[in-house]
């Protein structure tokens, strides 16, 4: 045990206890270097139903964003909804932010494969539905973060909206919005909630292709100005190599390991360009064959 100085105390990431005792600070572990999601010896099965992960492990680097494809039925909901602390492993552990999940944790956003919409409420109402929960309950840190300043509430709804680009919407029901445009709102409603981890169940898969484009890559824009760590599932091989920097390819279950495959995208080279590659035509295969021709519906 090291006594510490204020600097080093300072030092990001680095997580300290107070030894009492000892009235020294203790340095419990340096978690800057941690992973952000940790998927140890996974197990799950559904009650009657068949075993979709066993002994599975995987992680997650804080800031990558992963894409996770499969065929229908492979467990990609299943996955998020573990991550996301709705679903308990039947034996293993998921670890976010190095704590062991026991329950969905507020830093968490989740954005499911039909929006979760209320399709009573305006586009402002529900954009603001979690900022709303959270102030019904308090920073407890159960349902909101227990430093959480709701205070500027409103301005953070509007400038969500305005940053999805939907604020001339805010008074519309979703009914009377376009598909692409209560995606964005349910985009405004969690990115509201200043999560560290944003899980997405195939977000663009309902919307047509200029439209699907349009929102891959804001949603690669917002993860990079947030510092976000996210997990996008997706049925589409294209799509995957596209906003994963990492895909993580499901067979059929139950899955037992973690197959990863790297997209070749980079900051600096072109998609256009990559995607008329040879090495990109080489991974569609390569993920075609992996997943089955289910997956390969190229956008
Ligand atoms: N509540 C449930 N009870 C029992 N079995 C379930 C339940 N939910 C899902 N399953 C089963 O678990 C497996 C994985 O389902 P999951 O929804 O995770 O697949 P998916 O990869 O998301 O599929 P899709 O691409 O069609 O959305 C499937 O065989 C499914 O039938
Ligand atoms: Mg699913």
């Amino acid at each position: 045990m090291a006594e510490l100085s204020d600097r080093t105390r300072r030092n990001a990431g680095d997580a300290y206890q107070l030894d009492r005792s000892a009235g020294r600070l203790q340095v419990l572990e340096h978690h800057a270097r941690d992973p952000m999601v940790k998927v140890q010896s996974l197990t799950f099965r559904y009650p009657n139903g068949a075993t979709v992960f066993e002994g599975f492990d995987w992680h997650v680097e804080r800031g990558q964003v992963w894409a996770v494809i499969g065929s229908s039925g492979c467990g990609k909901t299943t996955l998020l909804m573990l991550l996301a602390g709705l679903l308990r492993p039947s034996a293993g552990q998921v670890w976010v932010d190095n704590k062991p999940l026991s329950r969905p944790r507020p830093r968490t956003g989740l954005i499911l494969q039909d929006y979760g919409l209320l399709p009573w409420a305006t586009v402002w109402r529900n954009a603001a539905l979690g900022l709303d929960i959270r102030a019904f309950y308090g920073p407890d840190g159960i349902h909101a973060p227990a430093d959480e300043n709701l205070e500027d509430r409103d301005e953070r709804v509007a400038y969500w909206l305005k940053r999805l680009g939907i604020n001339h919407l805010a008074q519309r029901y979703p009914h009377q919005i376009s598909g692409g445009q209560r995606q964005r709102t349910a985009i405004a409603r969690t990115l509201a909630l200043r999560p560290d981890l944003l899980l997405m169940d195939e977000p663009f898969g309902a919307l047509d292709a200029p439209t699907r484009q349009d929102l891959q890559q804001l949603t690669l824009q917002l993860c990079q100005e947030q510092n976000l760590t996210a997990v996008i599932v997706t049925h589409n091989i294209e799509e995957a190599l596209y906003v994963g920097q990492h895909v993580l390819v499901l067979g059929q279950p139950p899955q037992r390991t973690a197959r990863v495959v790297q997209s070749p995208r980079t900051s600096t080279v072109d998609w256009e360009e990559t995607r008329r590659s040879s090495e990109m035509q080489r991974l569609v295969e390569e993920l075609t064959d992996l997943i089955g021709d289910e997956g390969h519906e190229m956008a």
